[in-house]
C-alpha cells in the first residue's frame, strides 16, 4: 500500500532497471515473458507479454565528468562547512536558487521539513494558533505545524486539481486562525491568487510548501514567491536531488536575517549583526547545509530547467492521450498556471469504467505491464496517531483548552471526504523520472492502460 512518503520515494527509486526487473519478476506475466508468439492482447497480469519491457530512467541522474569535478573541488578544499566562510558554496547555491525563482533572498538548510519549521517559527506562528493545511500531502507539511506548537486544521481538496480548495480554506477560518500552509502538491501549482486574497482579507500569514514544485509558475511568477515565505526540498527523489537539502525564499530581508540566524545556532546575521555585533540575539538551531550538498545542488540546478520542459511536454502529451480512455481523468491545472513541475503525474481512476476493478488491482496490472505506478498518499493524514501524540504533550495541554484536544471531536471537525475518496480510491501516480523519457515511452504507458481497460472484465473474472 502506497500510503507514506517513504513509499513514494521507494516507488521513485524502483523506477530503475533493477526495480522494474523486480516488479516484472514478481508478476504472473514473468513466467511467460520469455515465450515467443504470445497473444499481445493478453494482459501481463494474466500471463501475456508486458506492454513494455524496456527499463525506465534511473534516478538521480548526474554528469560524471562535470559534476564529479565540482564535488571533488569542494572535498579537496578542506572547507566542508559554511560556518565562518565569507563566500561559501552554500551561499552561491542559495543565491542562485533565489535568483532562479525571482526572489530577493534564499537560505539553504538541511531539508524541506526544517525549511518549513524555520519559516513558521521565524514568522512567530506557535502555541494557540491554528494553521490551515491540506490533508493531501506528505507528513512534513503537517508535522512542521505541530513542531512549532500550532494546531493543524485540515481543509478539503479539489479532486480535479488534487490541490487544497480555497473555498474550503475560507470555511475553516476561526478567530484562532493565524496562517495558511498551502502545498503545490505533486508539483502542480495550487490556487495561490485565491489563497492570497483570503490571507489579505483575514490578515493571515502564508507559507508556501513548494517542496515538490521547483520552477512551477502561476502567471509567469514562480511558486514559492507569492507568500511570506516559500519552502523547498532537494531530497533524493526530488526533481532537483541533492540527497538531503532544503531552502527558504522570501523578499523580506528582516525575516530572512532571522531565518539565517536561527539556522546558524542563533548567531546574529545581516541587519541584526550590524545592530548588535555578533551576539546571540535569538535562540537557534544548527540546520546548516554542507558545502558538498551545495556543490551537488549547483550541478543539479544546471539541468533543472531543461528537464522541467521535457516533463511538461511529455505530461501534456500523455494527458491528452490517456484522457480518451474511459475512467481515466488526468489532473487539471488552474487556468493561470504557466508551468508545472510534475514531481508526479497524477490521474483519477474510476473503477466503474473498469468493471469495478479495485485501484490496487489496476496498479498491479500496470506494474505487470512494465509501467510502475503508485496510489500515492493515504486519506487519513487528518486522523493518524501522530496528532494524538502531540495533543498529549505537556506543551499542548498547557496551550490549548481541553475541548480542542479531544481527539474524537478533532477528527470530526477535520473530516475531509473529498480527500479520502481521492487518496484512498482514485489517485494514481507516475513518477517524474518517467516523464523524462520519449514520446514512445509515453505511448507505452498509454498502451498499458488501454490494454488493461480492454481486458478489465477478464482481469476481474480471474480475481
Ligand atoms: C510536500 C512536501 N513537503 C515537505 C517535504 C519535506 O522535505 P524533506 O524530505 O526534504 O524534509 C516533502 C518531502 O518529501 C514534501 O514532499
Amino acid at each position: 500500500m502506497w500510503n507514506s512518503n517513504y513509499s513514494r520515494r521507494e516507488f521513485i527509486r524502483k523506477n530503475s532497471l533493477t526495480g522494474l526487473g523486480a516488479v516484472i519478476a514478481m508478476s504472473p506475466g514473468s513466467r511467460l515473458f520469455a515465450n515467443s508468439g504470445q497473444d499481445a492482447s493478453v494482459p501481463a497480469i494474466l500471463g501475456g507479454p508486458p506492454a513494455r519491457t524496456k527499463s525506465w530512467l534511473n534516478w538521480p541522474v548526474w554528469d560524471t565528468a562535470a559534476d564529479e569535478q565540482h564535488i571533488l573541488k569542494v572535498l579537496r578544499s578542506g572547507v566542508w562547512c559554511r560556518a565562518g566562510v565569507a563566500k561559501s558554496v552554500v551561499t552561491e547555491f542559495e543565491e542562485k536558487w533565489a535568483e532562479t525563482l525571482g526572489a530577493q533572498r534564499g537560505l539553504a538548510v538541511v531539508n524541506g521539513t526544517n525549511s518549513l519549521i524555520i519559516a513558521l517559527r521565524m514568522l512567530n506562528v506557535g502555541g494557540g494558533d491554528e494553521v490551515i493545511v491540506t490533508p493531501y500531502t506528505f507528513i512534513a507539511t503537517v508535522s512542521c505545524i505541530l513542531e512549532v506548537g500550532a494546531m493543524p486544521v485540515f481543509a478539503d481538496v479539489d479532486p480535479e486539481t488534487f490541490q487544497i480548495s480555497p473555498e474550503k480554506i475560507r470555511e475553516k477560518i476561526t478567530p484562532r486562525t493565524r496562517a495558511i500552509l498551502p502545498v503545490h502538491i505533486l508539483g502542480l501549482p495550487c490556487d495561490m491568487p485565491a489563497i492570497m486574497d483570503i490571507a489579505r482579507r483575514y490578515d493571515l500569514i502564508v507559507v508556501e510548501d513548494a517542496c515538490q514544485a521547483w520552477l512551477a509558475e502561476i502567471n509567469n511568477q514562480k511558486v514559492g514567491t507569492f507568500a511570506n515565505a516559500g519552502c523547498f526540498s532537494f531530497q533524493n527523489s526530488k526533481n532537483i536531488p541533492i540527497g538531503e537539502g532544503g531552502a527558504i525564499v522570501s523578499d523580506d530581508h528582516e525575516f530572512m536575517d532571522r531565518c539565517h540566524s536561527y539556522h546558524n545556532t542563533g548567531r546574529s546575521y545581516g541587519q541584526m549583526a550590524d545592530l548588535v555585533g555578533g551576539q546571540y540575539m535569538i535562540r537557534g538551531n544548527n540546520l546548516r547545509m554542507t558545502e558538498y550538498q551545495a556543490a551537488i545542488g549547483l550541478a543539479q540546478l544546471k539541468r533543472l530547467d531543461s528537464q522541467t520542459s521535457i516533463r511538461s511536454r511529455n505530461a501534456e502529451y500523455l494527458k491528452n492521450k490517456i484522457s480518451a480512455i474511459p475512467g481515466i481523468l488526468p489532473y487539471k491545472l488552474y487556468g493561470n498556471v504557466t508551468r508545472a513541475a510534475f514531481h508526479l503525474f497524477p490521474f483519477r481512476y474510476k473503477n466503474e469504467e473498469f468493471n469495478g476493478m479495485p485501484r490496487s488491482q489496476f496498479i498491479r496490472a500496470l506494474n505487470a505491464e512494465g509501467v510502475p505506478a503508485s496510489g500515492g498518499y493515504s486519506g487519513n493524514l487528518n486522523r493518524m496517531p501522530y496528532l494524538k501524540d502531540a495533543f498529549q504533550t505537556k506543551n499542548y495541554q498547557l496551550m490549548y483548552p481541553r475541548e480542542m484536544l479531544d481527539f474524537d471531536s478533532y477528527v470530526e471537525r477535520n473530516r475531509t471526504p473529498a480527500n479520502e475518496q481521492l487518496a484512498d480510491h482514485e489517485a494514481v501516480w507516475f513518477s517524474q523520472s518517467m516523464l523524462l523519457g520519449t514520446t514512445s515511452d509515453m505511448d507505452d504507458i498509454y498502451n498499458a492502460i488501454e490494454k488493461i481497460h480492454k481486458n478489465s472484465g477478464r482481469i476481474i473474472a480471474s480475481l
